[in-house]
């Protein structure tokens, strides 16, 4: 993988702000985005814009198609059964949101259990809360190990016959720790329990095979995997589509209205009410086009080794903890420095170009966990490179400094 000749494709990575390099490390909130996605955004609109599925003209047949061939090349990308099983929605919360709306009107009932575990980001964590407040059900949440791992024993513990679904995320946004999917979707399966994988942060960092995870439900975002913002996907087999009602009501996803009775449209379309955005979506195909080219084999191995070298060389910072320690984690490094907050480092070190998150990214039941409010969060892309992550040590160590003597 060539890195330079990669970061030319992401323009806003040139920049320099306050006359230092930008170093952008706050890929797990939003990534960039390479040329090639703004040149499929661009084209559509140069070119053949159109509302799709609606009109009988050149231009809507076009965009419907370069649409529906989109929805294929996911469902191929992800290795989905079929297309009918990829629904587009706004992101991941939206994708989330449409499951437990299915499961509130078909499948749970008062007394039954849903299983989370405590390092949810806060979209697959209050659905699932919220539905089993009105629903009477049990909210089952798995405490997470001491390294930031799940325990599978725990978590067969955990279930009952009455559990009608275990959410959980592929990779933490906090942690960066990849869960054992396959392992639960096996256990789940056993007890046949759908399990939900939010994938957002994920699928940019791994292959991601829906046939081999088995899962029944996988969420993830465009802007997250290098695509444009308020585009996602929902992943759902099949047999779990067929037996939820429509999320929303509007155009494009009925087939007759009349005034007794309205009857609702195939898969996928049933889910995706109003003016589909096709743009976003196509844009997101770009996006993972950009990924398949660039070959996900050769991005895990390149970012395994920055990430591996950033976790080396920020350990060595005095006084620092870094929270999650289980050896499969990718892509996110959480820390605090003790006696400084992530507010103050996260403010400082962007004086020197480099961006962080600070806070505690929409998770808040795993920092609890850890008896804090917050930490500051570093998460690469596959443009990062080492020198980058030098230059993150060298601002946290003079922003502490700064903090220190203050
Ligand atoms: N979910 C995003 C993050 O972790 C916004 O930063």
């Amino acid at each position: 993988m060539n890195v330079s000749e990669i970061r030319k494709d992401f323009p806003v990575l040139s920049q320099t702000l306050y006359n230092k390099p930008l170093i952008y490390l706050d890929n797990a909130a939003t990534t960039q985005k390479p040329i090639q996605v703004f040149e499929a955004v661009e084209e559509v609109y140069k070119k053949y814009n159109a509302n799709i599925h609606r009109g009988i003209h050149y231009l809507s047949e076009l965009c419907t198609t370069k649409h529906e061939d989109t929805r294929q090349y996911i469902a191929d990308y992800i290795n989905a059964a079929s297309s009918n099983e990829i629904v587009f929605t706004r992101g991941t919360t939206e994708s989330i949101n449409l499951v437990a709306n299915g499961f509130a009107e078909t499948i749970i009932n008062k007394g039954d259990e849903i299983i989370v575990t405590e390092m949810e980001h806060h979209s697959n964590f209050v659905p699932w809360q919220m539905l089993c407040k009105k629903k009477n059900a049990t909210f089952v949440v798995l405490e997470i190990e001491e390294d930031g791992s799940i325990s599978i024993e725990k978590l067969k513990c955990l279930i009952t016959e009455k559990t009608k679904l275990i959410a959980l995320t592929h990779v933490s946004n906090v942690l960066g720790t990849i869960n054992p999917v396959k392992e639960v979707t096996k256990i789940a399966h056993q007890q046949e329990i759908p399990v939900l994988v939010d994938a957002a942060q994920s699928i940019q960092h791994m292959k991601v095979d829906v046939k081999d995870m088995d899962c029944d439900f996988m969420a993830f975002s465009g802007h997250k995997l290098y695509g444009p913002t308020g585009i996602g996907v929902l992943y759902a087999k099949e047999k779990w589509l067929e037996k939820f009602p429509p999320y929303q009501y509007g155009g494009e996803m009925i087939q007759n209205v009349s005034i007794e009775k309205t009857t609702f449209n195939k898969l996928p379309f049933k889910f995706e009410a109003g003016t589909p955005n096709y743009i976003g979506a196509i844009g997101m195909g770009a996006a993972l086009k950009y990924i398949e080219k660039t070959g996900i084999d050769d991005i895990v191995k390149y970012e395994k080794q920055v990430y591996d070298y950033a976790v080396e060389k920020l350990s060595t910072i005095d006084n620092i903890q870094i929270y999650g320690t289980s050896k499969e984690r990718i892509s996110v490094i959480s820390f605090n420095i003790e006696g400084l907050h992530p507010y103050d480092i996260g403010t400082l070190i962007d004086k020197n170009g480099v961006a962080v998150r600070t806070g505690n990214h929409c998770a808040e039941p795993l920092v609890h966990h850890y008896g804090i409010n917050g930490t500051t969060r570093a998460s690469f892309g596959l443009y990062n490179t080492k020198q980058e992550a030098d230059m993150l040590v060298k601002s946290i160590i003079k922003a502490s400094g700064i903090l220190m003597n203050n």
